[in-house]
């Protein structure tokens, strides 16, 4: 349909029809309109896997993908495009038309619940990843959704709080990964978040979604808020907020057409909200489908090859010494320790949580690797879990629903299950039962594998029990545990013991009641078997008898999720004291971090190395192996600083906020801008991974040291593989303005590339440099300036290993974007004034006196026309008023 077509359908629409079109019909749909064909589409989470219909665990699989934190660190955008094409590929397949990612949040702290989902604390590295995502997700004529627009950066009272940001941290840390979207990669849709920003709510922003979005940015898409994000009726629609999500409305349809009654809203804002979702209707080509599709789990060889590589690819080596890669010459037997070897830990938690197609464990993926030329010993150390795990059945359960809230007389439905844990949301449950009021029975059979006393829990959104040969082990019904369920803190749980022998069958019975009006109907059984001995002991008798320990550790989708913030920086339970009692027993203990944020590590001296591997999807254990036993050099980089301990992150004295508000106190002073400014040595710097290869730099040549800000340079730098192994290496470009009007940090990324060679093997690379390079935001004036002057160029592996550098100079100073604003009054320090020719020709010529007075003396750059008056009178009244006027005049 072309765009003539859509105004065309929008004149046929009646004003109801039009409003209609403005908010979703359910969770995931927007409502059709069948007198005019106009079909509804369907959105789907999330960043590193489309869910379709699913709740959050549970229900039909989808290809899980790296989380976001893990694509940022491949600094590959050439992987990531392939990435979204492949995410774009699974939206289809699960019949949505809309994929509600990349979410692109700063990691400003790094106790953010939604680190592991966002790219960076750097804008460049996450605007590069976002666009190149975008691409990749719409080539596939699927769109993509920018989130969460905008200041979203913690957890913390996610839905009130009101983010206060500066204009120039705005504009140059928080908005270019959306600018970037919007620009260059025409993404569809975006997002607001939950949070104000300022004081004015995200869904009724009028600067942020008119003037910056659309005015600015000319965005051409639709807005739609988060889930129950959206807070006004009227005023959202004013301001730019094109879909309330999700459906039904609660704040449109009757409301909104009250409103325009009223001659609150215009019928004119109306139709333009409606051609943008029509807009997006057509560039999704739902005009075109023909009949309804069915929802598909594609577990497909390409997008296997494609999630274990870029699994690979993320992974940071963030220390080395010379044990890795693992070697049939020098290693025979490996100790696989702890609590994260034998699960796999592939995603966080909350929206972008789904079932996967399979998960496998890193000791899964070194199994299958090491085939008989390495014997295998395994421990588990420690735990990490938050609640007590889900138990696997080795039979499938069976669940029956009833139609009342206390499982009385016959259930209206059965199904048979393999998961402990049911979520029921937005409606999943089978066509018989009433999803206002139901109950279910969970029950099965498990054997008990060792002798002792098992524990056993149950938690619930709704009440729930647990009965274990008919004995009520764990109520959590009397008086049902108040936390919430879903993205709780993980004090849902209610607890109970079962003493029995190895062998023991434990008939388990669970009921479970949802009462009228429960938003999310949920039940979860966890189980811990006893713990026999000292498992640190026992991982560190088992690792000194082996030739390497590898020992996997880290945090969960309990410990980072949407919906709260980690409590502090700390790796969980006793995973420290184990990582050092394995450290003791061999030295050549390789530790494999799991986290989707930075941890202190107060045992980096005792290891010989450490592997960050994050959460990297459904391939995970093979990524890993690939990894650690050299098949794949790594070759990721921290997008975030590590620091020695949270006191020394910049957001730490304004995290995370009171009294309704978070002040972004530091500015634009973000990550390692701030650690550099400060001459604070972060644990590990931005920037920063190892390689097996030995990689030298070159040869950096500028094709203009000299240039006018409309005008690009191009850096050539010749990067060698001076080692024995193959690999990748990312070059990466900061930019230092030597000398400016205003502060600035000590040096920011402007360009990267990888670049993969051989041993022995010289490659050139190039990176361009333009005027955004080398601006800022002005916030007096309100627009992007270069100044002219001379600037460095920073060649590293790191950005705290600086290899190269270079000078250039700018020859003229430019400004761009923006209104230009300036305004000039009495109290303006006269040496600014003077540098407005504008004013100093005025000046000149009648008040020439001024020019002597104003460039020194007492008080130097701080006097002003006022201040003048005070010390010396000087000026009458008629003239103090004259030169007022003529101030604001010479404003703009
Ligand atoms: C999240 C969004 C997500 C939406 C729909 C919200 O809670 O913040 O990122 O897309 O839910 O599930």
């Amino acid at each position: 349909m072309m765009a003539s077509n859509i105004q065309h359908l929008l004149e046929q629409m009646t004003l109801e029809e039009k409003i209609s079109l403005l908010a979703g019909a359910s969770a995931w749909r927007t409502v059709p309109i069948e007198r005019l064909g106009i079909p509804a589409i369907k959105v789907t989470d999330g960043p590193n896997g489309a869910r379709g219909d699913s709740s959050f665990a549970g229900g039909l699989p989808s290809a899980a993908f790296p989380v976001g934190v893990a694509l940022a660190a491949t600094w590959n955008t050439d992987l990531i495009e392939k990435i979204g094409n492949a995410l774009g590929e699974e939206v289809k397949s699960k019949a949505a038309h809309v994929l509600l990612a990349p979410t692109v949040n700063i990691h400003r702290s790094p106790l953010n619940g939604r680190n592991f989902e966002c790219y960076s604390e750097d804008p460049f590295l996450a605007a590069r990843i976002a666009v190149a995502y975008v691409k990749g997700v719409q080539s596939q004529g699927v769109g993509a959704t920018i989130k969460h627009f905008i200041g979203n950066e913690s957890e913390f009272e996610r839905m009130t709080i009101s983010s206060e940001i500066g204009e120039r941290a705005l504009r140059e840390i928080y908005l270019p990964p959306f600018r970037a979207a919007v620009r260059e990669a025409k993404v569809w849709a975006i997002m607001s978040s939950y949070n104000s920003l300022n004081g004015v709510h995200c869904s009724a922003n009028a600067y942020t979604l008119q003037q910056i979005l659309r005015d600015e940015w000319g965005f051409d898409g639709i807005v739609m808020s988060d889930w129950f994000g959206t807070r006004t009726t009227g005023q959202a629609v004013n301001a730019g907020l094109d879909l309330e999500m999700p459906g039904p409305t609660h704040w449109r349809g009757e409301s909104l057409l009250r409103a325009v009654q009223a001659g609150e809203v215009t019928e004119e804002k109306i139709n333009e909200r409606a051609l943008n979702i029509l807009r997006l209707i057509e560039r999704v080509g739902a005009f075109e489908e023909t009949a309804p599709r069915e929802e598909q789990a594609n577990d497909r060889p390409e997008h296997r090859a494609l999630i274990r590589r870029a699994g690979a690819e993320s992974a940071v080596l963030l220390k080395n010494e010379a044990v890795l890669p693992i070697r049939p010459e020098k290693v025979k037997t490996i100790a696989i320790i702890g609590p994260n070897a034998k699960t796999a830990q592939i995603m966080g938690a909350g929206s972008a949580q789904f079932q996967p197609h399979y998960a496998v464990s890193p000791f899964e993926g070194i199994q299958a690797r090491a085939g008989d030329t390495y014997s295998l010993e395994y421990a588990l150390g420690c735990t990490n879990f938050r609640r007590l795990p889900v138990p696997k059945p080795e039979q499938a359960y069976t669940l029956a629903y009833f139609n009342n809230a206390d499982l009385t007389g016959e259930p209206v439905v059965s199904e048979s299950t393999r998961s402990l844990e049911q979520m029921w949301m937005f409606g999943n449950l089978p066509a018989e039962v009433n999803p206002n009021e139901f109950s279910a029975r969970l029950s099965g059979e498990m054997i008990a594998g060792i002798s002792g006393t098992h524990r056993f829990s149950v938690a619930c959104g709704g009440k729930a029990r647990l009965y274990v040969n008919s004995r009520l082990v764990a109520d959590n019904w009397t008086d049902p545990n108040k936390e919430p369920f879903l993205f709780g803190s993980g004090s849902d749980e209610v607890f109970g013991t079962v003493t029995c022998q190895a062998g023991d069958k434990l008939a388990i019975r669970v009921e479970f009641s949802s009462p009228a009006g429960q938003f999310l109907s949920a039940v979860r059984v966890g189980y811990q078997e006893p713990i026999v001995g000292d498992p640190i002991a026992q991982a560190a008798a088992i690792a000194g008898a082996a030739d390497i320990a590898l020992v996997f550790v880290g945090l969960s989708s309990e410990w980072e999720s949407e919906g709260y913030d980690r409590p502090d920086l700390e790796l969980v339970k006793e995973q420290n004291a184990l990582v050092s009692a394995v450290a003791a027993a061999n030295p050549a203990t390789v530790v494999v971090l799991q986290t989707g944020s930075p941890v202190t590590m107060p045992w980096f001296g005792e290891v010989a190395a450490v592997l960050q591997a994050w959460y990297p999807g459904q391939e995970c254990g093979n990524a890993i192996a690939d990894v650690l036993f050299g098949d794949v050099s790594p070759s990721g980089k921290l997008p975030q600083t590590y620091p020695v301990r949270l006191e020394d992150n910049p957001a730490y004295l304004n995290y995370p906020g009171d009294n309704d508000r978070v002040f972004y106190g530091e500015g634009i002073f973000v990550g390692y801008r701030y650690y550099d400014r400060k001459k604070i040595a972060p644990a590990l710097p931005f920037g920063h991974g190892l390689s097996y290869g030995v990689f030298s730099y070159s040869d950096l040549r500028l094709s203009r040291a000299a240039l006018t800000p409309d005008q690009s340079t191009t850096l050539s730098i010749a990067v060698t593989n001076s080692g024995d192994f193959r690999g990748q290496e990312v070059v990466q470009v900061y930019v230092r303005d030597v000398k400016s009007s205003v502060l600035r940090p000590e040096k920011e990324l402007k360009g990267f590339a990888k670049v993969d060679l051989a041993p022995g093997e010289t490659k050139t690379v190039e990176i361009v440099l333009d005027r955004e390079s080398f601006a800022f935001y002005h916030d007096g004036q309100q627009r992007w300036m270069v100044e002219a002057g001379e600037f460095e160029v920073l060649v590293g592996s790191s950005s705290a290993d600086i290899r190269l550098r270079a000078s250039l100079t700018m020859l003229e100073a430019a400004a761009f974007e923006g209104r230009g604003h300036t305004h000039y009054h009495l109290d303006t320090p006269l040496v600014k004034l003077l540098q407005d020719d504008r004013v100093r020709k005025v000046f000149e010529t009648h008040m020439p006196d001024l020019l002597t007075k104003g460039s020194g003396g007492a008080f130097g750059g701080d006097m002003s026309i006022n201040g003048l008056k005070a010390m010396s009178g000087g000026f009458s009244d008629e003239q103090l008023a004259g030169i007022g006027r003529l101030l604001e005049h010479i404003s703009d």
